[in-house]
Parts: structure tokens; sequence; C-alpha cells
């Protein structure tokens, strides 16, 4: 392909003499501002004791150890100059909700702290209330960095103050980070699988209230499962699960989805989870006994992690990464939970019974699943429960056949 960008000259070029071109400030502004930065607040307590605080984009960590952070104030920025008449610094991590106080922070205003109630760091400088973090540091070194100075800061103390989503500064505007859900509010997927789910809805809850358990329906949206309906009848799961959860179909977690799945499928699933050859061979033969058994089981996990809090977290607008991390880690610890073998002699602690909701398609759309259930049952207790739900599932599948044929009917 032709390029039609100039060739750099060559190092032994002829053309040494030739001035550089002039230097064109404005595409330098626009290509940086396609560089995202976050928004702190620097702020120390000045020569007059009075506290003092201007916003920075430009501050980045440096070095692990020494210990080292470092900020880029302009030459003439009124407020370093009042900084830098204190050894220590304090940088405050703005949160996403903290815009207004950024732009008091970035104002001349002449006090900036009117009315803030901020604490000092052990060395005095101050912490702004709902901050993110806070990291306190003492100068080591004002280096030359063009029109600005390059302070660099050993950092004495910092913490975390407030665990969640920080601002941001991109093109000009301020912004939130969000995870790449596959999930969009308005996802096709996820209409139609709320849209299906009423069709099971009157006979789930009739289950619901016979068992005392709690009923839902999910429906497969990309690689996640979203709760599309939910019944409360008194079921001992902590917490509540509600319409909107979701969960990442990450084995063991989505056999009911994969079991009519084509290979290609079952492989993509499987790659989801960052496991050894001998864990992928147990999630194939979980898939395989759901594909024979055509239901899933899991068990009540030891550790008493709440579930329903992580999922409610992982499921929200503002989701971390955190978040992602620990719902990864909940679900890869609970791989021995699932398709267990049931001994006829025991009494077993079953925390879902979860069955495919058979459609024409040839591939699994929704599921429903029974939780919160009673402990200590039999096996006869949970054939019972599985023969229930299925028929719940036979009973959705075939008012969804009639609703299809009624529309059918309609459009011919
Ligand atoms: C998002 C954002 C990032 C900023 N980053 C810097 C920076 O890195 N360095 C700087 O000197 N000023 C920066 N500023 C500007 C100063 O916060 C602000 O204009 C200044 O403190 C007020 O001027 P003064 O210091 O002369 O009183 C930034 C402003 C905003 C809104």
């Amino acid at each position: 392909m032709e390029s039609t960008t100039p060739a750099p000259s060559s190092p032994g070029g002829t053309d040494t003499t030739a001035a550089p071109a002039p230097f064109d400030a404005a595409l330098f502004r626009e290509t940086l501002g396609h560089y995202p930065t976050g928004v702190v607040v620097v702020t120390a307590i000045d020569d007059t004791g009075a506290p003092v605080g201007m916003v920075v984009g430009s501050f980045t960590s440096v070095s692990l150890d020494p210990p080292l952070v470092a900020y880029l104030p302009t030459r003439t920025s009124g407020s370093y100059a009042r900084l830098r008449t204190s050894r220590h610094f304090c940088v405050n991590v703005l949160a996403a909700d903290q815009q207004d106080l950024c732009g008091r922070f970035a104002s001349r205003a002449e006090d900036k702290f009117a009315g803030v109630e901020w604490t000092p760091a052990a060395h005095g400088s101050p912490v702004l209330p709902g901050a993110v973090g806070w990291i306190e540091c003492e100068v080591t070194e004002e280096l030359d960095g063009g029109d600005h100075v390059i302070v660099l800061g050993r950092v004495l103390d910092l913490a975390v103050q407030r665990p969640t989503l920080p601002l941001l500064f991109f093109q000009g505007g301020y912004g939130r980070f969000a995870l790449p859900s596959p999930v969009a509010a308005s996802d096709p997927e996820l209409i139609e699988g709320a849209q299906m789910a009423e069709a099971v809805r009157e006979p789930l809850e009739a289950l619901a209230r016979e068992l005392g358990a709690d009923c839902s329906v999910m429906a497969r949206v990309g690689s996640e499962a979203v709760f599309v309906a939910a019944t409360k009848s008194g079921g001992n799961e902590p917490g509540s699960l509600a319409v909107g959860h979701r969960i990442p179909l990450i084995p063991p977690v989505g056999t009911v989805f994969c079991a009519q799945a084509p290979d290609e499928e079952v492989e993509r699933w499987l790659s989801r989870a960052k496991a050894s050859e001998e864990d992928r061979a147990s999630f194939r033969e979980n898939l395989a006994a759901v594909r024979r058994n055509g239901y899933s089981l899991s068990l009540v996990p030891q550790s008493p992690t709440d579930r329903v809090a992580l999922m409610s977290d992982y499921s929200g607008v503002d989701v971390l990464p955190v978040h992602e991390r620990r719902m990864r880690q909940m679900i890869s610890e609970s791989a021995s939970l699932y398709e267990p073998v049931l001994d006829p002699e025991q009494t077993h602690d079953l925390h879902s019974v979860i069955v495919p909701m058979p459609t024409e398609e040839g591939h699994t759309r929704l599921a429903l699943r029974l939780s919160g259930l009673p402990r200590g049952a039999s096996v006869a207790q949970v054939e019972e429960w599985i023969a229930a739900l299925t028929a719940v599932a036979d009973e959705g599948a075939r008012r969804l056949r009639e609703r299809a044929a009624r529309a059918g009917v309609r459009r011919g």
C-alpha cells in the first residue's frame, strides 16, 4: 500500500541546517488530550498557616523503592507558589462524584477551602473528605520540566479512604471508568429474555410458594446470564437476588446454557476460565453430566461468602475491576460444588437446582433456578424439586410455543 506520510529523513541526510518546523501547540494539546488522566487535588499548609490546593492531572507514581511520586505544576501557578512554601504536600485522588470540588480547586478563588471539612494527615497536609485515597509526601526535588516544574515527592503515608470510582479527565471533559460489559440495557437478547420469562412467571411463583424457596429465571445474554425474573418466597438464601443481577458464564457456571451448544461455543466457554488442563477436564465432565441429566445442581458452599452481595456489586452501574476479580474468584472457588453425585444414603445441602427452558431454536436462552432450598434434603426430595422445576420449564415452553403460533396466525 502506498504511504501518504513523508518518510523521515535518514540520519545521514544532508539538510542539517534547516530551521525546525514551527511547533504546532494546538496539535500537541489535541493529541495529548486523547490520553486520559485521573484528577487529584494537591494540598499543603502554606507559610502563613493557611491551607492551599490545586487540581492536577499530571500526577504519576514514579518509583516503588524508594517510594516516589511526582506532579507537574505550571511555573506561573499562583497556587504552586504557595504550595512550595511547605516541605510536605498531600495528593487527594478525586472520586467520580467530586466534579464540583474539582471545579473549586481548579479555580483562582480566594479561599478554595471555605466550607470544606478537611482533616490533617500526619505532617499536617489537608486530606479532603470523600477523596478516593490520599498520599502525603515530602518534597525531594524540583526538576526542570520546561514551562512546568517536575515536583518529586517521597511518600510518607497513604491510604485508600473511599474505594469507589475515580474522576477521569479525557478530551477536555470529565468521565468515569466503565468495564466493558457484554450486557447493555438495550440489548435485544435481554429484552427478549425478559419477555420470554413472562411466560413462566405464574407457574414459577406457584412453585416458589409451594416449596418456600426462591425461584428465578436467567436469560443468557452474550457471555453472561442475567436474572430477568425473581420470586421471593422466604427462601434461606442470604441477601436478595434481584432482577438485573448478572453472573459471567465462566466454568463451572453456565453448563445449562452450553448443554445444547455446538463445540466452538463450548470451547469459548471453557476458555473463559483461567484453568489447568485438569480443571478443564472436570468442567467437560460437568457439562456431560448436565447433558445427560437435563439439570445442573450445586451444593451450599462451606465458606460464608455472600454471593448475592458479590453479584450485586458486579451488576451495579459503578462496577469496579475489583468486583470483577472477586466474582471470578468466587466462581473458581466454587468449582467443586457443581454437579455432585448424590449418595442416596445421605442428606444433602443443595444451593441451587437449574434446568434449561427448552426452545425450538436448538439453543438454550433461558434457564430456571431454584435456590434458598431447605437443607438436609434426601435424594428423593431433590428429585422432586428437579421434577417440579422441569414441569414449570416445560409449561413455559408450551406457553411460548402457543404465543409464537398466535403471533404467526396474526402475521399470516
Ligand atoms: C483536569 C485539570 C487538570 C489540571 N492539571 C494541571 C496540572 O497538571 N498542572 C497545573 O499546573 N495545572 C493544572 N490544572 C490547572 C490548575 O488546577 C488551576 O487552573 C490552577 O490551580 C488555578 O490557577 P492558580 O494556581 O494560578 O491559582 C488543571 C486543571 C484541571 C481542571
